[in-house]
């Protein structure tokens, strides 16, 4: 199909400075957990970028001096001569297709510890290490530290030019660099010509810009990525005061602007908190004040909103990442006609998670991402069927519904069986609790897809028994019917039952989405999940009039959301909805109308009115599996030639997970499988 006309301004080509952009699609920089550790993998996923037709690739940022060193991070690093090949490798894969690749260089100041190398970390003044709390001081750099700083970045930016990169990114931003320190008031306490008025606060970053096209200026273009606007009021930057000032201190001197909000958990907001576009309210201002190219970003997954983003005259170029990360082929689909085919991104940033976590990045909506290299998947193929073989899907949630959907690409005969009368199992159900109406993409894009495959039927309202399933007669069963809350308080803290915790005391996640609710008056949510649902439930909730507390055993609230960037937009979010939060506290013993808890810091006990809503663990729901093997079924006497169980019905865990299972077993159905071997090409370190 041909593209629409009201697209073409998407692929209008963009110069920046001496090199020209084929279109206005700019993957900004974005860590991956594979960097310098797994060169190969992140080679490869930045090579699909480009494939799928991302006019600019860029690296993650890119650390460029020993006194920088993130580790534990996995991210990029250009320390010396030695680090030019996996990035010219990376330079290679993206020319391949057109693309032009950038190169963001990084210097984290007192944000790192310098782990690996040992160095004391250096900054504008003396201030603590912020890489959690480790007990280490940044020292305060003395004029030689400023000329060594600039010297290192320029050389950098000239490895990066024998690299083979387009681009160099000279990076401001997130509250994260040594130049975003000497600009902020709060960081930088200097009284030398690098400290106080905002000129000398801004001096840094504007000798490293200078320098930076002084040296590579004449074949690279030099980008800007700015934060104008720190989201924390009068104690940082703002964009209608020091953000903007800044900006046209120095407006035309990159060769294009790459502005966006700090810090990262503002940038990179779950859609749990912000909208799609939301950063133009802040960075509108911008094209007024600069002659060059501009961007920005804000999970821009519509191409509608993109066009409008540029017509409306903020921005020359669309940035994102985890619209990239989600859909590597999105500018290629908007080219080809094809936007039913956009995997949209959910904004949960499980992306962020890993790469936090340091192992190579995954996405909910993507499971390829990570796996272009290490297993060969790429994001739009897969090889056609090896048999007429026919399966049968139970169960139609993330994991059933991407298996469905990826084995009637390959070309089987598929049945989807669905006991309920919706499709899309928990992301259904989840979609409706407030702040998660995005997780329905993740039924709707496989929905989409699947509707449009002859060799996929579908079946709503038909629970399968074991009976059905063998009478069915399919070659191949895959079940993934999904998990099921526990009620009675098994899960992290506790390892045996709750007194008082059952059906009768107590609700579930699962129940509150089938509709019940406590009885009038005060609700306690134990979270013991730590993730999103107990905070989400709580809203609901609290949105419809009772009084909430949710009590943890952790020391804050829905700690493992640290990683996915949202632990203190849930926090701020629940305290503004009145919900009383009771960290370090375990539940001891439920009734009807209390719920007594041990405070583990003290260890005093306390009751509290109120009835019961428990977040703690899952189990599969495996009965149809259990039911399976009860009659009788095994490989070997069956006509049935394989029961597989996927996603939480095997082992609950993150949507992603589910979609990651529900590929590889379309992928893996009809191979040969070695359950003792790696399942992947693995990168291995080599030793002197
Ligand atoms: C997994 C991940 C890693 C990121 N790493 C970087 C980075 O290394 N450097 C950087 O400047 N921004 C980084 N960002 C921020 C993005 O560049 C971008 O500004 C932000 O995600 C908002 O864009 P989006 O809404 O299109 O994702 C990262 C974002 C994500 C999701
Ligand atoms: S993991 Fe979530 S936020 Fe990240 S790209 Fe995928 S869908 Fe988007």
């Amino acid at each position: 199909m041909a593209r629409d006309p009201r697209y073409d301004i998407l692929f209008e080509p963009i110069k920046i400075g001496p090199v020209t952009a084929p279109n206005r699609f700019y993957q900004v920089p974005h860590c991956n957990g594979m960097g310098r550790v797994f060169p190969d993998s992140m080679i490869a996923m930045r090579g699909m970028k480009a494939e799928g037709g991302w006019g600019i690739v860029c690296t993650e940022q890119c650390d460029f001096h020993p006194t920088a060193d993130i580790t534990p991070y996995t991210e990029t690093r250009l320390w010396d001569d030695a680090d030019i090949g996996y990035l010219a490798g990376m330079c290679d894969a993206v020319h391949e297709h057109g693309s032009l690749a950038g190169l963001e260089l990084v210097h984290n100041g007192h944000g790192v510890g310098n782990l690996y190398s040992r160095e004391i970390p250096i900054g504008p003044s003396h201030r603590p290490v912020e890489y959690y709390n480790y007990p280490g001081q940044a020292r305060a750099m003395d004029k030689q530290d400023i000329l060594d700083y600039r010297r290192w970045h320029r050389n950098a930016a000239l490895r990066g030019k024998e690299a083979g990169f387009d681009l160099v990114i000279v990076y401001h931003g997130h509250d994260g660099t040594v130049p975003s320190h000497f600009l902020s008031k709060r960081q930088n306490q200097r009284t030398d010509e690098y400290g106080g008025s905002l000129e000398n606060r801004l001096r840094l970053f504007r000798e490293l810009l200078e320098e930076t096209k002084d040296a590579v200026g004449d074949t690279m273009g030099v980008i800007c990525r700015f934060a104008v606007d720190e989201m924390m009021g009068s104690e940082g930057l703002e964009w209608e005061h020091e953000g903007r000032d800044a900006l046209e201190l120095i407006a035309d001197l990159p060769d294009m602007w790459d502005v966006n909000v700090s810090d990262w958990a503002n940038d990179s907001m779950t859609s749990r908190f912000a909208p799609e576009g939301y950063q133009e309210d802040y960075v509108r201002f911008v094209k007024q004040v600069t002659s060059k190219p501009v961007s920005t970003v804000g999970r821009y997954t519509s191409p509608d909103a993109m066009v409008s983003a540029i017509r409306k005259g903020v921005v020359d170029l669309i940035g994102a990442a985890r619209p990239t990360i989600a859909d590597p082929f999105l500018p290629r689909k908007i080219e080809e006609g094809r936007l039913e085919d956009i995997r949209e991104c959910i904004g949960c940033n499980i992306c962020v998670a890993w790469d936090m976590l340091s192992a190579p990045i995954r996405c909910t909506q993507n499971p390829t991402m990570s796996e272009e290299w290490r297993k060969g998947w790429h994001p739009e193929q897969i090889a056609e069927k090896e048999t007429d073989s026919h399966i049968l899907v139970v169960g139609s949630g993330p994991a059933g519904l991407e298996a469905a959907h990826q084995l009637g690409k390959r070309g089987y005969q598929v049945t989807l069986a669905e006991a309920r009368r919706e499709l899309g199992g928990r992301v259904t159900r989840e979609s409706g609790l407030p702040g998660l109406s995005a997780w329905a993409r993740v039924r709707d894009y496989r929905l989409g897809q699947i509707q449009e495959m002859m060799n996929v039927e579908v079946f709503l309202e038909s629970e399968m028994t074991a009976a059905q399933v063998l009478e069915f007669g399919a070659d191949h069963v895959c079940l993934a019917t999904g998990a099921t809350w526990r009620h009675d308080g098994v899960g992290r803290a506790n390892r045996y039952p709750v007194l008082g915790m059952d059906k009768d005391n107590v609700l579930t996640p699962d129940d509150i989405m089938d509709g019940k609710r406590p009885p009038e008056g005060p609700v306690v949510i134990f979270d013991d999940d730590h993730y999103y649902l107990g905070g989400v439930v709580g809203e609901l909730l609290s949105a419809e009039g009772y009084d909430v507390a949710i009590v943890t055993p952790a020391t804050v609230v829905a700690d493992w959301t640290r990683y996915t960037l949202e632990q203190g937009h849930i926090e701020n979010r629940l305290k503004q909805v009145g919900i009383t939060i009771l960290t370090r506290r375990n539940v001891l013993r439920v009734s009807p109308t209390e719920v007594t808890v041990l405070d583990t810091l003290t260890d005093r006990e306390k009751t509290l009115q109120g009835s019961m809503v428990s977040v703690t663990m899952r189990l599969p729901n495996d009965g149809l599996y259990n039911d399976l093997m009860a009659l009788g079924y095994s490989e070997k006497n069956a006509e049935i030639k394989s029961v597989r169980r996927i996603g939480d019905c095997y082992g609950p865990s993150l949507i992603a997970s589910a979609t990651y299972e529900g590929h590889k077993y379309a992928r893996e159905l009809d191979t040969e499988l070695n359950t003792d071997a790696v399942p992947f090409k693995r990168e291995c370190t080599s030793w002197s």
